[in-house]
Protein backbone atom coordinates (compact mmCIF):
# COMPACT_ATOMS: atom_id res chain seq x y z
CA UNK A 1 0.00 0.00 0.00
CA UNK A 2 1.02 3.58 -0.90
CA UNK A 3 0.47 6.69 1.35
CA UNK A 4 0.83 9.98 -0.54
CA UNK A 5 0.34 13.60 0.22
CA UNK A 6 0.96 15.35 -3.05
CA UNK A 7 -1.45 15.77 -5.64
CA UNK A 8 1.00 14.85 -8.65
CA UNK A 9 2.06 11.67 -6.65
CA UNK A 10 -1.63 10.61 -6.83
CA UNK A 11 -1.86 11.42 -10.37
CA UNK A 12 1.42 9.36 -11.19
CA UNK A 13 0.58 6.04 -9.12
CA UNK A 14 -2.91 6.15 -10.88
CA UNK A 15 -1.70 7.02 -13.99
CA UNK A 16 0.67 3.65 -13.98
CA UNK A 17 -1.67 1.86 -12.21
CA UNK A 18 -4.10 2.48 -15.34
CA UNK A 19 -1.28 1.77 -18.18
CA UNK A 20 -0.72 -1.58 -16.61
CA UNK A 21 -4.69 -2.38 -17.36
CA UNK A 22 -6.27 -1.42 -13.60
CA UNK A 23 -9.61 -0.47 -12.95
CA UNK A 24 -9.51 2.31 -10.35
CA UNK A 25 -12.14 2.21 -7.87
CA UNK A 26 -12.76 5.00 -5.33
CA UNK A 27 -13.59 5.55 -1.77
CA UNK A 28 -13.61 8.94 -0.52
CA UNK A 29 -13.37 9.08 3.27
CA UNK A 30 -12.95 12.04 6.11
CA UNK A 31 -11.27 9.19 8.46
CA UNK A 32 -12.47 8.17 11.70
CA UNK A 33 -12.61 4.88 9.46
CA UNK A 34 -15.02 2.03 10.65
CA UNK A 35 -16.51 -1.12 9.44
CA UNK A 36 -18.95 1.07 7.27
CA UNK A 37 -16.80 2.62 5.53
CA UNK A 38 -14.30 -0.67 5.20
CA UNK A 39 -17.35 -2.52 3.93
CA UNK A 40 -17.36 0.43 0.87
CA UNK A 41 -13.31 -0.83 0.53
CA UNK A 42 -14.82 -4.11 0.31
CA UNK A 43 -16.82 -3.58 -2.44
CA UNK A 44 -14.44 -1.01 -4.17
CA UNK A 45 -12.62 -4.27 -4.17
CA UNK A 46 -15.42 -6.51 -5.90
CA UNK A 47 -16.08 -3.65 -8.35
CA UNK A 48 -11.76 -2.76 -9.37
CA UNK A 49 -8.49 -4.31 -9.39
CA UNK A 50 -7.04 -0.66 -7.76
CA UNK A 51 -8.64 0.39 -4.88
CA UNK A 52 -7.92 4.52 -3.64
CA UNK A 53 -8.93 6.10 -0.11
CA UNK A 54 -8.53 9.29 0.51
CA UNK A 55 -8.69 10.83 4.42
CA UNK A 56 -9.64 14.52 4.18
CA UNK A 57 -12.09 16.25 6.63
CA UNK A 58 -13.68 18.58 4.11
CA UNK A 59 -13.51 21.97 6.13
CA UNK A 60 -15.66 23.51 3.24
CA UNK A 61 -18.84 21.20 4.14
CA UNK A 62 -18.84 21.89 8.17
CA UNK A 63 -20.83 24.97 8.17
CA UNK A 64 -20.43 24.76 11.90
CA UNK A 65 -16.80 25.64 13.17
CA UNK A 66 -17.02 23.68 16.39
CA UNK A 67 -18.72 20.74 14.63
CA UNK A 68 -15.31 20.91 12.60
CA UNK A 69 -12.63 21.43 15.43
CA UNK A 70 -14.97 17.83 16.71
CA UNK A 71 -14.38 16.15 14.64
CA UNK A 72 -12.81 12.64 15.18
CA UNK A 73 -9.34 12.35 13.30
CA UNK A 74 -6.92 9.39 13.68
CA UNK A 75 -4.85 9.31 10.65
CA UNK A 76 -2.76 6.58 11.82
CA UNK A 77 -5.38 4.13 12.92
CA UNK A 78 -6.98 4.80 9.21
CA UNK A 79 -3.44 4.16 7.41
CA UNK A 80 -3.47 0.56 9.18
CA UNK A 81 -7.28 -0.03 8.72
CA UNK A 82 -6.44 0.64 4.91
CA UNK A 83 -3.48 -1.46 5.11
CA UNK A 84 -5.24 -4.49 7.11
CA UNK A 85 -7.90 -4.25 4.42
CA UNK A 86 -5.88 -4.46 0.67
CA UNK A 87 -6.29 -0.82 -0.47
CA UNK A 88 -3.83 0.10 -2.92
CA UNK A 89 -3.45 3.80 -2.36
CA UNK A 90 -4.49 6.28 0.31
CA UNK A 91 -4.44 9.76 -0.25
CA UNK A 92 -4.43 12.24 2.59
CA UNK A 93 -4.09 15.82 1.44
CA UNK A 94 -2.95 18.92 3.35
CA UNK A 95 -6.05 21.18 3.27
CA UNK A 96 -3.81 23.95 1.74
CA UNK A 97 -2.83 21.80 -1.56
CA UNK A 98 -7.34 21.23 -1.77
CA UNK A 99 -7.79 24.37 -1.38
CA UNK A 100 -4.60 26.65 -1.91
CA UNK A 101 -4.46 30.58 -1.85
CA UNK A 102 -6.68 32.31 -4.00
CA UNK A 103 -9.03 29.44 -4.31
CA UNK A 104 -12.43 31.30 -5.26
CA UNK A 105 -14.80 28.34 -7.69
CA UNK A 106 -17.44 26.06 -5.82
CA UNK A 107 -20.12 24.13 -7.15
CA UNK A 108 -23.62 25.55 -7.49
CA UNK A 109 -26.46 22.88 -6.94
CA UNK A 110 -29.75 22.95 -7.87
CA UNK A 111 -33.33 22.01 -5.28
CA UNK A 112 -31.82 18.65 -4.03
CA UNK A 113 -29.70 20.53 -2.04
CA UNK A 114 -32.37 22.63 -0.59
CA UNK A 115 -34.54 19.96 1.31
CA UNK A 116 -33.36 17.64 3.95
CA UNK A 117 -30.18 18.19 5.41
CA UNK A 118 -29.85 21.19 3.50
CA UNK A 119 -32.59 23.25 5.39
CA UNK A 120 -30.18 22.42 8.29
CA UNK A 121 -26.85 22.63 7.53
CA UNK A 122 -26.68 25.62 4.94
CA UNK A 123 -23.69 25.34 2.63
CA UNK A 124 -22.83 21.39 3.62
CA UNK A 125 -23.62 20.30 -0.11
CA UNK A 126 -21.91 22.72 -1.70
CA UNK A 127 -18.90 21.97 0.27
CA UNK A 128 -19.43 19.02 0.06
CA UNK A 129 -19.83 18.60 -4.01
CA UNK A 130 -17.02 21.15 -4.04
CA UNK A 131 -14.70 19.02 -2.81
CA UNK A 132 -15.70 15.34 -4.37
CA UNK A 133 -15.70 16.69 -7.95
CA UNK A 134 -12.05 17.84 -6.55
CA UNK A 135 -10.92 14.57 -5.45
CA UNK A 136 -13.05 12.84 -9.10
CA UNK A 137 -11.02 14.80 -11.22
CA UNK A 138 -7.92 14.19 -9.74
CA UNK A 139 -8.24 9.96 -8.64
CA UNK A 140 -10.18 9.75 -12.00
CA UNK A 141 -11.31 6.82 -10.85
CA UNK A 142 -13.91 3.96 -13.12
CA UNK A 143 -15.83 3.78 -10.17
CA UNK A 144 -16.87 5.44 -6.66
CA UNK A 145 -18.24 4.10 -3.82
CA UNK A 146 -20.61 5.61 -1.38
CA UNK A 147 -22.63 4.72 1.63
CA UNK A 148 -26.86 4.76 0.98
CA UNK A 149 -26.58 6.18 4.85
CA UNK A 150 -26.17 9.26 3.65
CA UNK A 151 -28.60 9.22 1.01
CA UNK A 152 -28.77 12.57 0.15
CA UNK A 153 -25.23 12.98 -0.83
CA UNK A 154 -25.24 10.30 -3.40
CA UNK A 155 -28.66 11.75 -5.19
CA UNK A 156 -26.24 14.84 -4.97
CA UNK A 157 -23.36 13.17 -6.38
CA UNK A 158 -25.52 11.45 -8.73
CA UNK A 159 -26.70 14.60 -10.29
CA UNK A 160 -23.97 16.17 -10.50
CA UNK A 161 -21.87 13.44 -12.54
CA UNK A 162 -24.65 13.63 -15.06
CA UNK A 163 -25.23 17.23 -15.07
CA UNK A 164 -21.05 17.51 -15.52
CA UNK A 165 -20.92 14.72 -17.67
CA UNK A 166 -18.33 12.83 -15.33
CA UNK A 167 -16.66 9.39 -16.35
CA UNK A 168 -17.15 7.61 -13.74
CA UNK A 169 -19.80 4.85 -12.16
CA UNK A 170 -21.34 5.91 -8.81
CA UNK A 171 -21.91 3.08 -6.44
CA UNK A 172 -24.52 2.93 -3.87
CA UNK A 173 -23.31 0.57 -1.04
CA UNK A 174 -25.88 -0.55 2.12
CA UNK A 175 -25.45 0.80 5.69
CA UNK A 176 -23.09 -1.48 8.20
CA UNK A 177 -24.96 -1.17 11.58
CA UNK A 178 -24.10 -2.32 15.16
CA UNK A 179 -25.87 -5.41 16.56
CA UNK A 180 -29.12 -3.21 17.86
CA UNK A 181 -29.44 -1.58 14.81
CA UNK A 182 -27.80 2.27 14.69
CA UNK A 183 -25.78 3.10 11.69
CA UNK A 184 -22.20 3.03 12.04
CA UNK A 185 -20.82 6.92 11.88
CA UNK A 186 -17.18 8.47 13.03
CA UNK A 187 -19.73 10.79 15.46
CA UNK A 188 -21.08 7.68 17.58
CA UNK A 189 -17.49 7.76 19.50
CA UNK A 190 -19.13 11.20 20.97
CA UNK A 191 -22.60 9.46 22.64
CA UNK A 192 -22.41 9.19 26.07
CA UNK A 193 -23.87 5.90 27.50
CA UNK A 194 -27.16 7.59 28.11
CA UNK A 195 -27.16 9.29 24.65
CA UNK A 196 -26.17 6.13 22.93
CA UNK A 197 -29.52 4.04 23.94
CA UNK A 198 -31.82 6.97 22.49
CA UNK A 199 -29.69 7.18 19.42
CA UNK A 200 -30.97 3.53 19.32
CA UNK A 201 -34.54 4.24 19.67
CA UNK A 202 -34.34 6.66 16.38
CA UNK A 203 -33.17 3.35 14.62
CA UNK A 204 -36.54 1.88 16.00
CA UNK A 205 -39.01 4.27 15.46
CA UNK A 206 -38.16 4.57 11.32
CA UNK A 207 -37.63 1.32 11.23
CA UNK A 208 -40.78 0.31 12.62
CA UNK A 209 -42.52 3.35 10.43
CA UNK A 210 -41.43 1.64 7.47
CA UNK A 211 -42.44 -1.24 8.27
CA UNK A 212 -45.71 -0.18 8.63
CA UNK A 213 -45.94 1.70 5.47
CA UNK A 214 -44.81 -1.54 3.43
CA UNK A 215 -47.59 -3.52 5.25
CA UNK A 216 -50.06 -0.79 4.03
CA UNK A 217 -50.33 2.11 6.46
CA UNK A 218 -50.45 5.12 5.19
CA UNK A 219 -46.92 6.70 4.85
CA UNK A 220 -47.97 10.86 6.32
CA UNK A 221 -49.64 8.43 8.97
CA UNK A 222 -47.03 6.54 10.05
CA UNK A 223 -44.27 9.20 10.16
CA UNK A 224 -46.89 11.21 12.17
CA UNK A 225 -46.69 8.55 14.86
CA UNK A 226 -43.11 8.31 14.13
CA UNK A 227 -42.52 12.14 14.96
CA UNK A 228 -45.36 11.71 18.26
CA UNK A 229 -42.55 9.20 19.78
CA UNK A 230 -39.59 11.04 19.19
CA UNK A 231 -41.07 13.99 19.91
CA UNK A 232 -41.41 13.69 23.75
CA UNK A 233 -38.46 10.90 23.90
CA UNK A 234 -35.65 13.20 26.75
CA UNK A 235 -32.52 14.12 25.26
CA UNK A 236 -33.36 13.47 21.67
CA UNK A 237 -33.99 16.72 19.40
CA UNK A 238 -35.49 15.89 16.21
CA UNK A 239 -34.86 17.67 13.03
CA UNK A 240 -36.85 16.16 10.49
CA UNK A 241 -38.76 12.54 10.00
CA UNK A 242 -40.24 12.55 6.29
CA UNK A 243 -40.74 9.55 3.90
CA UNK A 244 -39.28 10.83 0.39
CA UNK A 245 -38.52 9.38 -3.28
CA UNK A 246 -34.81 7.24 -3.04
CA UNK A 247 -33.43 9.94 -5.87
CA UNK A 248 -35.66 13.44 -6.37
CA UNK A 249 -35.87 13.21 -2.38
CA UNK A 250 -39.84 14.51 -3.44
CA UNK A 251 -42.21 13.82 -0.12
CA UNK A 252 -43.73 10.56 -1.23
CA UNK A 253 -47.23 10.22 0.99
CA UNK A 254 -48.90 7.15 -0.43
CA UNK A 255 -47.78 6.64 -3.64
CA UNK A 256 -44.50 4.80 -5.86
CA UNK A 257 -43.99 3.18 -2.39
CA UNK A 258 -41.06 1.28 -4.12
CA UNK A 259 -38.57 3.90 -3.76
CA UNK A 260 -40.04 5.27 -0.44
CA UNK A 261 -37.20 5.86 1.95
CA UNK A 262 -37.70 6.89 5.55
CA UNK A 263 -35.41 9.71 6.64
CA UNK A 264 -34.46 11.07 10.07
CA UNK A 265 -32.13 14.03 11.40
CA UNK A 266 -32.05 14.75 15.27
CA UNK A 267 -29.29 15.57 17.98
CA UNK A 268 -28.88 13.50 20.46
CA UNK A 269 -26.68 14.43 23.32
CA UNK A 270 -25.06 17.13 21.62
CA UNK A 271 -24.72 14.94 18.72
CA UNK A 272 -26.46 15.52 15.16
CA UNK A 273 -27.45 12.00 13.64
CA UNK A 274 -28.90 10.87 10.30
CA UNK A 275 -30.49 7.85 9.04
CA UNK A 276 -32.98 5.99 6.77
CA UNK A 277 -34.32 2.93 5.67
CA UNK A 278 -36.19 2.00 2.54
CA UNK A 279 -39.75 1.01 2.73
CA UNK A 280 -39.34 -1.91 0.50
CA UNK A 281 -36.62 -3.78 2.75
CA UNK A 282 -38.14 -2.46 5.83
CA UNK A 283 -39.00 -6.19 6.47
CA UNK A 284 -35.61 -7.75 5.83
CA UNK A 285 -32.84 -7.88 8.60
CA UNK A 286 -31.62 -4.15 8.27
CA UNK A 287 -28.01 -5.26 9.81
P1 LIG B 1 -17.56 10.19 5.63
O1 LIG B 1 -18.59 10.65 6.57
O2 LIG B 1 -16.21 9.80 6.14
O3 LIG B 1 -18.15 8.97 4.83
C1 LIG B 1 -17.44 8.37 3.79
C2 LIG B 1 -18.37 7.37 3.12
O4 LIG B 1 -18.73 6.35 4.04
C3 LIG B 1 -19.68 8.03 2.65
O5 LIG B 1 -20.00 7.58 1.35
C4 LIG B 1 -20.68 7.53 3.68
O6 LIG B 1 -22.00 7.46 3.19
C5 LIG B 1 -20.13 6.16 4.00
N1 LIG B 1 -20.62 5.65 5.30
C6 LIG B 1 -20.67 6.31 6.47
N2 LIG B 1 -21.25 5.55 7.42
C7 LIG B 1 -21.58 4.37 6.83
C8 LIG B 1 -22.23 3.17 7.28
N3 LIG B 1 -22.64 3.01 8.53
N4 LIG B 1 -22.41 2.18 6.38
C9 LIG B 1 -22.00 2.32 5.08
N5 LIG B 1 -21.39 3.43 4.60
C10 LIG B 1 -21.18 4.44 5.45
O7 LIG B 1 -19.36 11.30 3.52
C11 LIG B 1 -18.27 11.84 3.69
O8 LIG B 1 -17.30 11.33 4.51
C12 LIG B 1 -17.87 13.13 2.98
O9 LIG B 1 -19.02 13.90 2.75
C13 LIG B 1 -17.12 12.89 1.64
C14 LIG B 1 -17.98 12.16 0.62
C15 LIG B 1 -15.81 12.12 1.90
C16 LIG B 1 -16.73 14.28 1.04
O10 LIG B 1 -15.99 15.02 1.93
Amino acid sequence: MRLVTAIDDVRRAIQAAKSSGATVAFVPTMGALHAGHLSLIERAHAEGSFVVVSIFVNPLQFNDHADLAAYPRDVEADVKMCRTAGVDLVWCPESEMIYPEGFETYVELGPLADVLEGLHRPGHFAGMATVVLKLLNVVAPDVACFGRKDLQQIAIVRRMVRDFNLPVRIIACRTVREEDGLALSSRNTKLSGEARAVATHLFRVIHQAARAIQSGERADEACELAIADLASRPGLDLEYLEVVDRDSLAPITHERLAEAVVVVAAVVGGVRLIDNIDVHAASEDPR
